[in-house]
């Protein structure tokens, strides 16, 4: 479907000034339509033709819809939109015809022009036109509730068309707005409450006011709940602002363990500041939810670091041990553990900084990477390559692999790239063809890539490839048996290990992501 942005810049001459003046309108416009208790339609001119276009909806929460169909996109003509053209040429609210029926409901059209004050605060040109119609089927004598939300709609309605509706935005206003259902304050000139819906009376007494609203000067209300009744508390001033004419950001009121997040918009149809609106929302479920998820994610961090902190302990440990013993071979088996250990350290630090359960794992494969480079013997250096991205992995899944990881790549640099003497050393049969005429640069490369739910890694070296008659579904020693567990245990993958086309040796492991995995964009865990 189009946006309101393509359907206007398709069919009119709006400047994108006036776009954007549209969209605000359709930004805020729920509380007209919730106040109207009527469905609120988007009118545009089309360039040149006398025909409308809707770019815009919304139905009102607080009563049934004139349009069951979507009517976004629809251009229309002559007599159904007759209305909207006497609001478009006159600049005046429209609202003295009969019913109209759509099939079998009966409805009331009303229009509204839409201005865009220019510049300097003069009322400008007409834009656009909102229709305001309502479903008329259940229409009865209306409750003092409907009335006074009908007049505060009309309030608001001439704003519209005096362009002060909607105010500005106030950037980082990530909660929701409250809406008239959640509770609704209307308040004359000098500041006193003259309606108060029942929501609202509730959303009060639970910040520990319990008498009746109405009469109560709100804004030193405001000051006394807030415990504050000196100084001007931002609820307190916020409806002050309004008051005046402004348009204040949303507040909150903390007390007695609820909060209450207020929004005060000035009403001043016509220009003249007859008093203001008070929106409020019990939002205290919402804060305690947000506080235990604060707390949950802070902690989880904080385990995480601990973990990475104890594991370099177990590494430091195992490398004054692997100083301190004669035997090489001992010495090399400590230092393997160091490094493997090392590892997973690793990816428990990058959990420690980040706020979920999945780490960006391309950074750790490079640290792991480029600390492997370091065990080349030393007259060889290895290049390391990454091709692809890992992307962002689940915690599970980064731990084993990370491990996985770190076996291949010191294989690639030990075996693939032994040092001049034992290399002269091995058998003069060894496969190493033209391998000393060419002289390729040593160099191992990772590739990732993620298909159909899987991952597909690959560590490729270009050294001498794998030993002959060497056994690649069960042959190694404690390096590869690590990796073959991890793989098709932890991971439930696949890995096979071969020979590379052009020598050297080849790793390939297929690791599936789909249960319980991370969606590789938003980090954000999948469905089960
Ligand atoms: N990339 C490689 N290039 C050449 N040989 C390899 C490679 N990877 C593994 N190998 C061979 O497989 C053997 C087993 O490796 P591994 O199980 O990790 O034990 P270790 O590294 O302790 O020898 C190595 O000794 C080596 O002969
Ligand atoms: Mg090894």
């Amino acid at each position: 479907m189009s946006t309101l942005r393509d359907l206007a810049e398709e069919h009119t001459a709006l400047r994108p000034a006036d776009i954007d003046h549209l969209h605000r309108i359709a930004g805020d416009w729920q509380l007209l339509s919730d106040l109207s208790f009527a469905d609120l339609l988007l009118w545009v001119p089309v360039d040149g033709d006398g025909t409308f276009l809707c770019v815009a909806q919304v139905r009102p929460t607080t009563a049934p819809t004139a349009y069951l169909d979507d009517q976004v996109g629809r251009i229309v003509g002559g007599a159904e939109v007759a209305h909207l053209e006497v609001a478009h040429r006159q600049g005046r609210i429209w609202r003295e015809g009969d019913p109209v029926w759509y099939g079998d409901v009966p409805a009331r059209h009303e229009a509204i022009p839409v201005r865009l004050r220019t510049g300097d605060g003069e009322a400008g040109e007409v834009i656009a036109v909102v229709g305001r119609d309502t479903n008329l089927s259940t229409a009865r004598t209306p409750s003092q509730l409907e009335l006074n939300y009908l007049t505060t709609a009309d309030d608001l309605a001439q704003m519209i068309a005096d362009g002060t509706f909607p105010p500005p935005r106030h950037p980082g206003e990530t909660t929701s707005a409250p809406r008239v259902g959640d509770g609704l304050v209307r308040l004359d000139a000098n500041g006193k409450v003259t309606y108060a819906s029942p929501n609202a009376q509730s959303a009060y007494r639970r910040l520990g006011y319990a008498s009746h609203l109405v009469g109560e000067d709100l804004a030193k209300l405001h000051r006394r709940l807030a415990g504050d009744p000196l100084e001007g508390t931002d609820a307190g001033n916020a409806v002050l602002a309004a008051l005046r004419g402004e348009a204040p950001p949303r507040r909150e009121i903390d007390a007695r363990g609820a909060t209450m997040l207020t929004r005060a918009l000035p009403l001043m149809p016509a220009g003249v500041p007859i008093g203001a609106l008070v929106l409020v929302r019990d939002i205290t479920e919402v804060r305690r939810r947000d506080r235990a998820l604060i707390t949950k994610d802070a902690t989880i961090r904080e385990i995480h670091h601990r973990v990475k902190n104890n594991l370099q302990t177990v590494a430091a440990l195992l490398r004054l041990q692997a100083r301190r013993v004669a035997m090489p071979e001992a010495r090399v088996a400590l230092e393997e553990s160091v490094r493997r250990v090392a590892s997973i350290a690793l990816v428990h630090e990058t959990l420690s900084l980040s706020s979920d359960e999945a780490v960006e794992f391309d950074g750790i494969v490079d640290r792991v990477a480029s600390a492997a480079t370091e065990v080349a013997a030393t007259e060889v250096s290895v290049g390391m390559r990454r091709r692809g991205t890992f992307g962002i992995l689940p915690a599970e899944i980064a731990t084993s692999l990370v491990m996985v990881l770190n076996e291949l790549l010191l294989n690639a640099v030990e075996h693939g790239f032994p040092p001049a003497d034992e290399e002269a050393a091995a058998p003069a049969d060894a496969p190493r063809p033209e391998a000393e005429v060419t002289a390729p640069r040593p160099e191992v490369v990772v590739t990732a890539h993620r298909a159909r739910k899987q991952l597909h890694v690959t560590v490729t070296d270009n050294g001498r490839g794998l030993p002959e008659q060497f056994d690649a579904e069960r042959g190694g020693n404690l390096g590869l048996q690590i990796v073959r567990a991890l793989v098709t245990g932890e991971l439930r993958g696949t890995i096979e290990l071969r020979n590379g086309a052009d020598g050297g040796t080849e790793a390939a492991i297929v690791v599936p992501l789909a249960r319980g995995t991370t969606d590789r964009l938003t980090g954000r865990a999948g469905p089960p």
